[in-house]
């Protein structure tokens, strides 16, 4: 038997909850086809849409699989196609895309021994091959689905968070390079008590503001005094992007996971089609070529 994955792009942080946030966009994502065979071990056939490496060891999706079947117990092995359409480097979890789909669709052929969590503790063993740290709040989301809210690392423990039916994305990709692991390394390792208290203010509302479908909540919680500051410098044109996504209405405008992506978030679509088209007029000027993407949540 044959599986067909959707693996859905993933907005990680969603400002204030660096590392610990993360939402699914409904209709961005790759594609992975999956089958066991009695080989044992992880076989990727083929990638089209990127120059990814086929062998498992340094693929994310084939670490995160090998991570499964370690534990697993099942004695053959698995194949893998994948088909990417989320650009690697883009900031809304390529990498994260490739690791849930291998778990989840390999997990599902098995006959499902494993839960939603530990799905996303395999999957953030191949995160940590792309990133250089195994954070999970692009897998998270990836494998619940909606909007999930990592509240331990260790252990992982994971709360799906109520998403409003009307919540919209926009992306903005600016194609720069940009890695995580660059992106992760400028950030101070402390912060000030001060900067503690507002910061878990705002994901207090946040979730409040989600779980109540209280949108004014949301915007005003959509804040970050602590990463945001420091990694907008990197990101050419942020300050300019977020003044015209908050003016065509646009709920909270932040970077998407470590970036160069940034995202508004918006209620309702037809509001996303219009903070999408202000955000391509704002960028346009500045030259460089980006993609843009608007989903549901
Ligand atoms: N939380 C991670 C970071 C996500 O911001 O570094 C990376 O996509």
């Amino acid at each position: 038997t044959e599986l067909r994955v959707f693996c859905p792009a993933t907005i990680a942080n969603l400002s204030c909850g660096f590392d610990v946030l993360g939402l699914a966009l409904e209709g961005v994502g790759d594609y992975m086809t999956l089958r066991l065979s009695e080989q044992p071990g992880v076989r990727i056939t083929r990638i089209s849409g990127g120059s990814l490496p086929l062998e498992a060891e340094r693929n994310v999706a084939g670490v995160a699989a090998q991570a499964l079947l370690r534990v697993s117990g099942y004695g053959g092995g698995v194949e893998m196609e994948i088909e990417k359409h989320i650009l690697p480097g883009s900031g809304i979890g390529s990498s994260a895309a490739s690791a849930a789909g291998a778990v989840w669709g390999l997990n599902t052929l098995l006959g499902n021994p494993f839960t939603l969590t530990e799905l996303t503790g395999f999957a953030a063993s191949g995160e940590a091959l792309a990133s250089g740290a195994p954070h999970a709040d692009n897998v998270a989301p990836a494998l619940f689905g909606g909007i999930t809210l990592i509240r331990s690392y260790t252990p992982l423990d994971i709360a799906r968070v109520h998403c409003p039916p009307l919540l919209h994305a926009v992306v903005l990709h600016p194609q720069i390079e940009l890695k995580t692991s660059d992106s992760r390394s400028l950030l101070k390792k402390t912060i000030t008590l001060q900067q503690g208290i507002r910061q878990w203010g705002n994901v207090g509302g946040l979730i409040t503001g989600l779980f109540t479908e209280d949108y004014d909540l949301i915007s005003r919680s959509l804040e970050d005094g602590i990463v945001e500051p420091v990694r907008s410098l990197l990101i050419p044109g942020f300050g300019k992007l977020k003044e015209a996504a908050l003016q065509a209405g646009a709920l909270g405008f932040g970077i998407s996971g470590s970036g160069p992506s940034v995202f508004a978030l918006t209620r309702g679509a037809q509001p996303a089609r219009q903070v999408g088209e202000a955000l391509k007029e704002a960028y346009g000027p500045l030259g460089i070529p980006f993609n843009l993407y608007v989903s549901a949540v």
